[in-house]
């Protein structure tokens, strides 16, 4: 017989308070990415992390989690795992940055597009948004069109103004760069033809996550991606949450598309910052040096982005990946945890109130509230009672290598004792349980 699992009760948050009291006046929105904001937790979380090893973390009052969401999904052997650690270590014993590239950087350029047989040529920078805007640089000088047309389902392809300014958070963003992104819906190719007849001529490209929430027909990218090619456009696959997920590198090879251009960051490097574009030769030599008389164009140029151990920290990862099952490891984990949940679900009559979405590389869920609609207030409180049973939860689990079953099984147990909290809740109101305000919409006009 299976060991009864023990909960922890977190309770105690007074550094945590502490830290939030103050973080605000001294960094605005208290975070570097907008997922980790203070209005994406309830008031009952950590404020910040101390450290972690393997899927736990630890906060600033000494409460130790288990980690679901693993670094917003860019940790994807484990925190401080050591084979990546060793390899980033040996690295900077040599220097981190030098005046001319580093040798490095070829290595991976030669491993990484061996992986990609679709692309010849890789760029690197440190952060997705750098890459993904690159992309679209490079796909509006191909075509010398303005228009970018992108997944209207998809949450995030970068804090730059071509994507922030088609969101409601276009504050800062002057209107006629508003007015030169468009969208359409995702796996749907009438509406991506009819958005090509509303702007004909005028659409540079297409960027969108290869796959998201719903099953993609498995010869959708090719007819996706004749349609673009038809009407003039280039098709730029955003990996960033998909690569080393879906498949090792990722959905690009899983649905065997090919698209012109595609970017790639997050879980390729097990947290360290190293991010690539990889594409066709003939869109990705237009940031070249050697074109000439041709017209210079200025593609990513950062100081950081060759960083020499971050890349060697990909080399590793790639190496784990390539000699483990890594990626059938993370699938049973995530197949499991959907698993567990239907049986709580169905146990306790509760599947009206509950979504499982996505798939078990990523599997999501929507909370929702007595009246079976998504509801922000009911997410807040299950996120709440979640942590408070040691489980750091968004609403969304990135499985890793390294998650264990008998992780997964504390997460079930974890998610079964919040819906005793989530069924009082649903008769008695939400009130009565949720500490502070609920979460807030990512992308809304007003603080
Ligand atoms: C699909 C996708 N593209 C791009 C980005 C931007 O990546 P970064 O936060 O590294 O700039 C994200 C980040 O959440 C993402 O999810």
């Amino acid at each position: 017989m299976n060991k009864p699992i023990t909960l922890p009760n977190v309770t105690n948050f007074a550094k945590s308070d502490e830290h939030r009291s103050m973080i605000h006046s001294l960094i605005p929105g208290g975070a570097h990415t907008y997922s980790k904001g203070d209005d994406q937790f309830p008031v009952h979380s950590p404020a910040a992390i101390t450290h972690a090893k393997g899927v736990y973390c630890w906060d600033l009052d000494g409460n130790k989690y288990l980690d679901t969401l693993m670094g917003l999904t860019s940790v994807s052997l484990g925190h401080a795992y050591e084979p990546v650690l060793e390899r980033v270590k040996e690295e900077l014993s040599r220097g981190s940055n030098f005046s001319r590239p580093g040798i490095i950087e070829r290595e991976m350029a030669e491993r990484f597009l061996s992986l990609v047989p679709q692309h010849d040529m890789i760029k690197y920078a440190k952060n997705g948004s750098v890459v993904t805007t690159a992309a679209i640089k490079l796909a509006r000088a191909h075509t010398g069109r303005s228009i970018v047309a992108r997944t209207a389902e998809h949450p995030f392809y970068s804090y730059d103004d071509w994507f922030i300014g088609s969101t409601d958070c276009d504050f800062g963003v002057p209107r006629e760069v508003q007015n030169m992104t468009v969208t359409f819906k995702h796996n749907d190719l009438e509406d991506l033809e009819r958005m090509f007849n509303e702007y004909p001529g005028q659409i540079a490209c297409i960027i969108g996550e290869p796959e998201k929430w719903q099953v993609i027909e498995p010869d959708f990218y090719e007819k996706a991606i004749a349609i673009a090619h038809k009407h003039g456009a280039l098709w730029i696959m955003d990996e960033m949450i998909t690569g080393f997920k879906t498949d090792y590198p990722g959905s690009i090879k899983r649905l065997n598309a090919e698209p012109d251009m595609a970017t790639w960051g997050k879980g390729i490097a097990n947290g360290f910052s190293f991010c690539a574009l990889t594409g066709k030769k003939e869109v990705m030599e237009l940031g070249g040096i050697h074109r000439e008389g041709e017209k210079k164009l200025f593609l990513v140029s950062t100081t950081h982005g060759g960083e020499t151990h971050a890349i060697a920290a990909g080399l590793a990862t790639m190496d784990v990946f390539e000699n483990n099952n890594v990626i059938e490891h993370n699938h049973a984990i995530g197949d499991h945890f959907i698993k567990g949940l239907n049986g709580i679900l169905d146990r306790r009559g509760l599947q009206d109130y509950f979504d499982i979405t996505g798939f078990n590389w990523s599997v999501g869920l929507i909370v929702k509230n007595a009246q079976k609609q998504p509801c922000l207030f009911y997410r807040t409180l299950f996120m709440q009672e979640m942590i408070q049973r040691g489980v750091l939860y968004q609403g969304i689990l990135s499985p890793c290598y390294s998650h264990t079953i008998a992780d997964i099984d504390f997460m079930l147990a974890a998610f079964d004792a919040s819906c005793d909290v989530f069924e009082k809740a649903l008769q008695d109101g939400y009130e009565k349980y949720l500490v502070g305000p609920e979460i807030k919409p990512v992308f809304r006009k007003f603080n």
